[in-house]
């Protein structure tokens, strides 16, 4: 009897996890079918088409540059594109063709062994799958608690639905040390971010006495997620989210794009005064509480700030300013040097390529940038980083590439901190 019991019991937790699972996964949006296809753009009709579905809302544009764009074609829309494409005479590749199947394939749970390992240290990051939230953030405090002498966590302020905006410092404390800003996670989708610079502090904090002296004689503050509700939300509800969560005033949609929300002329070029619209930037400057916490700490920290990098993705671009119009700064010269220098250490490296150039000059023209508006600050090596890879996996980046990608980044961060302490 107990053994029917157990069973029975056994059969019923099944079936409640099972159920459990199963709805997780009904409350998500689901991308099966959607598409992502590789577009040429260098004839200006292929441009002309885009811009039509896309004010149709039936395609979205992901990374892309002046020669190629690559377009996310809405399950719904996908024979009704094929169609314009096909009537117009457009070719294209598919990358992508079940962005569902991706996402399902994506982070697949750690093994036990994995799980065991983690507890016995003290905090659950790894580097071999994306974590939530509060796996990051138990890290970080792990890390302050394990090496006070070193390391402290603050919350600089909280999102819109009251998560921590948590910064960790390094310093060994000597007065005359420079400082650098860096941030991940301003994207929510952008997985590879907040796990990169994670990686960064796991690297510096866990060798610290080893570390070179470029490295040790710098104030390292790392925000791995600058935009902690959006970050849960494409882990919970919609993977592919890329604003914050506060809705707009008097309307349906959420979310503002926070590297559209900076007071560095905000409202300009490639932002949108739509809500609804993935570029929103916010109804007016720092409107957003993790965009102005980010911007307040950066103005009235004592910290000599000379550099500030935001790890986005994808694409694998080394952007300096301006973002906002097709202009370069008078210094463009020192950071092109410095871009290419870093992007040198990276394909050595690990063997990628990353293109160096102004964001303006290479992406496209987006004002309200925070690298812009660090630029402004008079913060002297300003980098938009866009991670990997080039558009195979695009934002679902599989977790064998976590490391790899932030190996070869680290170089990249090493040169930097060389220039830094030159300067
Ligand atoms: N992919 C990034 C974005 O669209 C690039 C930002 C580059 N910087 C800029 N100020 N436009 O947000
Ligand atoms: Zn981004």
């Amino acid at each position: 009897e107990k053994a029917d019991q157990k069973r029975e019991t056994n059969e019923s937790q099944k079936d409640v996890l099972g159920v459990a699972k199963d709805a997780e996964k009904e409350n998500k949006v689901n991308y099966s079918g959607a598409q992502v296809w590789k577009v040429s753009t260098e004839e200006s009709r292929v441009r002309t088409v885009i811009g039509r579905l896309r004010r149709r809302n039936l395609i979205a544009t992901w990374s892309g540059n002046h020669s190629y764009v690559d377009v996310f074609v809405k399950p719904h829309a996908v024979e009704n594109v094929t169609r314009a494409f096909k009537r117009e005479n457009i070719e294209y590749d598919i990358i992508i063709d079940d962005l569902q199947k991706r996402i399902d394939e994506e982070n697949p749970p750690l093994d036990q062994n994995e799980i065991e390992l983690q507890d016995r240290r003290g905090h659950r990051m790894t580097w071999k799958q994306y974590h939530r939230l509060e796996d990051i953030h138990g890290f970080l405090d792990y890390l302050a608690k394990t090496y006070s002498a070193i390391i402290s966590v603050r919350s600089i302020g909280k999102s819109f639905e009251g998560r921590d905006l948590k910064v960790l410092r390094i310093s060994n404390g000597k007065p005359s040390n420079k400082a650098v800003f860096i941030d991940g996670g301003i994207h929510a989708r952008e997985w590879i971010s907040p796990a990169t610079v994670t990686y960064f502090i796991n690297q510096f904090a866990e060798n610290f006495d080893e570390e070179e002296d470029d490295i040790r004689n710098i104030d390292w503050y790392f925000l791995p997620v600058v935009n902690p509700d959006g970050y849960e939300y494409t882990h919970t509800a919609d993977r592919l989210w890329r604003k914050n969560r506060k809705p707009a005033v008097g309307r349906q949609c959420a979310g503002t794009d926070l590297n559209r929300n900076f007071g560095y002329r905000w409202g300009g070029k490639g932002a949108s005064a739509n809500p609804c619209s993935d570029i929103f930037r916010g109804n007016r400057m720092f409107s957003e509480p993790e965009s102005k916490a980010l911007g307040d700490f950066i103005k009235n920290t004592a910290a000599n700030f000379t550099a500030y990098l935001t790890y986005h993705s994808y694409g694998q671009y080394i952007l300096y300013p301006w973002g906002y119009d097709n202009v370069v700064p008078p210094d463009h010269k020192t950071l092109d040097e410095v871009g290419k220098s870093m992007a040198d250490a990276i394909k050595q490296i690990g063997g990628s390529k990353y293109t160096v150039g102004s964001s303006s000059g290479v992406l496209y023209p987006a004002a309200g940038g925070s690298d812009d508006w660090a630029k402004g600050q008079g913060i002297k090596y300003s980098f938009t980083i866009e991670l990997g890879d080039t558009g195979r996996y695009g934002f679902i980046l599989p977790t064998s590439h976590i490391e790899p990608v932030a190996k070869e980044s680290l170089a990249g961060l090493r040169v930097l901190a060389h220039y830094v302490n030159k300067y």
